[in-house]
């Protein structure tokens, strides 16, 4: 049955909001179990169907799972593996389940991986992970769609320069280069604080790095690696959206959990468009008391720069800011579709490349939309916030991938928001 989200616009969101695990930590973390026969215990995992997905692919592989989505605590143990392949039926669900060739390479000396391919946003290339396993000594193959990696006498540590910086990219290489043998050096490597957690929770596991958080890991391949239990952080791309769903409304939001210095620079162009923002104790407190909303141009980068992953959530802001404001995407070169449904919304927004040119309006209009991918999908709901009358977001599967309870969250605040099941 298809899900739509029901949103009538105009009310400020007042209250606090509770940040879940971060989507992008959970899923590579939940791909270590396959590099140790130890016993793995995830706690905080966002219920989500990204990490649903995931988890079917772990159990076909031959993973014991035990998922208390209650408490959001994950055990995992991967003692021994029926196979070593990803059937392309779990990967095309869910393309980050690319995650799994590097451990399996590292544990097993084989792999075969059906090929992700492209998504709304991009053609999400894969040939630096490819790379990086030919680097390290594997024999990888591409046929009949599968990408086939051996590696019968294990892998041989090397450095490896990136030309482009690739976060799941970094995270495959540096799980493939946990067990290999002598040291491997990641140059030019994902900053992401996602990375850097992946690599905290490896080390809790027995391995050896150095360097996470900055262009350069180090990794000096290990003999095994052993179970541990570990948190998942709070979500920063979740908390991103949240505070510009306080912004957009007029409200005053406490992101509870949110790690202020994840979003530095996400914050600081807050600050510019005129939003408070105020680190607490237990979160991050986002208000907008001022009538307008200044127009501020951003240009998304890798971290610790604007994060794509809250590039359409802040168009819907600039589309009812004063002025004239110019959003460049410049990681993925198809993630500007949500132009089209935003001025559905009488929104008036001009793409130009991978530049879109957004020119505020006195207000949006609620109208029936189409979400297209994850991002998009919450960029449309803030908008639905703070439209005049009702609006509608179809397809609203791509919005449970990533955000967990997100209907419930707004609604606690002062949404008139309903999920409805068509
Ligand atoms: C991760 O995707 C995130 N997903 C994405 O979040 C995020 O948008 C992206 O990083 C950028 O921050 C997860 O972590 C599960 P990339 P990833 O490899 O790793 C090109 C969300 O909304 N590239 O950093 O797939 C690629 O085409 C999702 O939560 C190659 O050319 O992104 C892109 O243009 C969406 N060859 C650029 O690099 C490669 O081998 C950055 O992609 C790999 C990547």
């Amino acid at each position: 049955m298809l899900q739509s989200m029901k949103i009538i616009g105009g009310y400020p969101l007042f209250g606090e909001i509770s940040i879940s695990g971060a989507k992008n930590l959970a899923l590579p973390a939940i791909v270590t179990t396959l590099l140790t026969d130890n016993e793995i215990t995830l706690n905080n995992v966002p219920n989500l169907s990204d990490v649903t997905s995931l988890l079917e692919l772990l159990e076909y592989l031959g993973c014991d799972i035990n998922h208390d989505t209650a408490h959001k605590q994950l055990i995992l143990k991967t003692t021994n593996i029926k196979h070593t392949e990803a059937p392309y039926d779990f990967v095309r669900k869910m393309r980050a389940s690319i995650l799994v060739l590097g451990p399996m390479i590292a544990r097993f000396g084989r792999a075969s991986v059906s090929f992700p391919g492209g998504c709304a946003i991009g053609v999400r290339a894969i040939d630096l992970h490819i790379r990086t396993l030919q680097l390290l000594g594997a024999e990888v193959t591409i046929d009949n769609g599968f990408i086939k990696a051996y590696s019968p006498n294990g892998l041989t540590g090397c450095d490896i320069t990136f030309p482009i910086v690739t976060v799941t990219g970094t995270e495959n290489s540096i799980m493939a280069a946990v067990l290999a043998n002598g040291t491997t050096r990641l140059i030019n490597a994902a900053m992401e604080p996602e990375v850097e957690e992946l690599c905290n929770l490896l080390n809790n596991m027995g391995a050896k790095i150095t360097g996470q958080g900055t262009s350069t890991i180090t990794i000096e391949g290990v003999e095994s690696l052993h179970g541990t239990t570990f948190d998942i952080m709070p979500d920063r791309i979740e908390a991103g959206t949240y505070a510009i769903a306080s912004a957009i409304t007029h409200g005053k939001l406490l992101l509870k959990n949110c790690i202020y210095n994840h979003l530095e620079i996400f914050f600081n162009t807050l600050k510019s468009n005129g939003v408070s923002i105020t680190q607490q104790d237990n979160g991050v407190l986002v208000e907008n008391n001022n009538d307008k909303i200044n127009s501020i141009d951003i240009s998304t980068a890798p971290y610790p720069g604007f994060p794509t992953d809250l590039q359409a959530q802040y168009m819907a802001l600039m589309t009812i800011s004063e002025g004239v404001s110019l959003i460049t995407e410049n990681l993925f070169e198809n993630r500007l579709m949500h132009t089209q449904e935003l001025n559905r919304m009488g929104a008036n927004i001009i793409v130009k490349g991978n530049t879109a040119t957004v020119k505020g309006v006195e207000n949006l209009n609620g109208a029936p939309v189409m979400a297209t991918d994850l991002r998009a999908s919450a960029s449309l709901i803030l908008a639905g916030l703070v439209a005049k009358g009702e609006t509608t977001v179809n397809r609203l599967y791509h919005i449970d991938r990533g955000y967990e309870n997100i209907d419930n969250k707004l609604l606690q605040c002062g949404a008139h928001i309903k999920r409805i099941t068509v």
